[in-house]
């Protein structure tokens, strides 16, 4: 028989030595969850925030150093406004309750993207919790917040020209890990590159979400609405992580 989607006997086949240390996740599907229901897509962003919480979570009690998640993106200002001020206001809402929760979880928040074209209070709220979370050492919480990685990478780029231009750089001296270094991940380190990359939904794209840092991650393609997404099944989705073969271009399996 095959099994369900609830599954437990999966659960069992989790490898508690072998979690991926850096998570991302494209976090799609919020409107179509709503209108299934015959709700107004904000209703689905509504419950796409409570996912949120429920992942982050369950992504720090397994272990995960790293979770990103894209959370609005330099190309969502396309969408009706009523819709992208909802969406302005979630961090409000989210930090508003959330933040005592990460503290007590040793969770610490981070933001990718350039915060300052959010509403105000939107940034503030952001500012807030990188500060009150500050000291927590536990997992990261990256939000891309009015990110694309095509706008990270064309700042990167400014960055480094005007640095070769200035003298304190020398272009035969540009390595990977100077593009690295540059980007919007850099503060995450040697954990910037994720090593899964989840997007809910069915949709198989990247829409503009950390191309750089992709560049070796393991994809996992899932077919749940994101308000529909939960603890099992980003269990699901590491244990078909851990049943890949990561080669790096090499031959073993690393
Ligand atoms: C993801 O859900 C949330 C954001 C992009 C902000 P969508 O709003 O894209 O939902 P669909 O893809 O239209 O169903
Ligand atoms: C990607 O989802 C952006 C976020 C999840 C924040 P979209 O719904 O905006 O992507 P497309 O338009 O389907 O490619
Ligand atoms: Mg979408």
């Amino acid at each position: 028989m095959f099994s369900s989607k609830k599954d437990v006997s999966q659960e069992q086949a989790l490898d508690m030595s072998r979690i991926p240390a850096h998570i991302a996740i494209i976090m799609d599907g919020n409107g179509r969850w709503a209108q299934k229901r015959h709700l107004p897509r904000v209703a689905g962003h509504k419950q796409g925030m409570q996912t949120v919480k429920t992942v982050t979570m369950a992504a720090s009690d397994l272990g995960v150093k790293v979770l990103s998640l894209y959370a609005f993106s330099t190309e969502n200002w396309k969408r009706p406004s009523s819709e992208v001020n909802y969406l302005m206001q979630l961090p409000i809402r989210f930090f508003s309750t959330f933040v005592p929760d990460l503290v007590k979880h040793n969770v610490r928040v981070m933001v990718m993207g350039d915060t300052t074209r959010l509403p105000e209070a939107t940034q503030k709220a952001v500012n807030d919790a990188i500060k009150d979370t500050a000291d927590c050492d536990g997992m990261v919480l990256n939000f891309a917040l009015n990110y694309g990685s095509r706008d990270e990478i064309t700042r990167a780029v400014k960055q480094i020209a005007s640095e070769v231009q200035d003298g304190q750089l020398d272009p035969a001296n540009i390595t990977e890990q100077t593009i690295s270094d540059h980007l919007m991940s850099a503060p995450l380190g040697e954990l910037a590159d994720p090593d899964l990359l989840i997007r809910t939904s069915g949709e198989e794209r990247i829409s503009n979400f950390m191309l750089w840092q992709i560049g070796y991650s393991e994809l996992e393609f899932v077919d749940e609405h994101w308000p529909d997404f939960d603890g099992d099944s980003l269990k699901r989705a590491i244990i078909d992580f851990q049943g890949r073969h990561r080669r790096f271009g090499g031959l073993v399996n690393q």
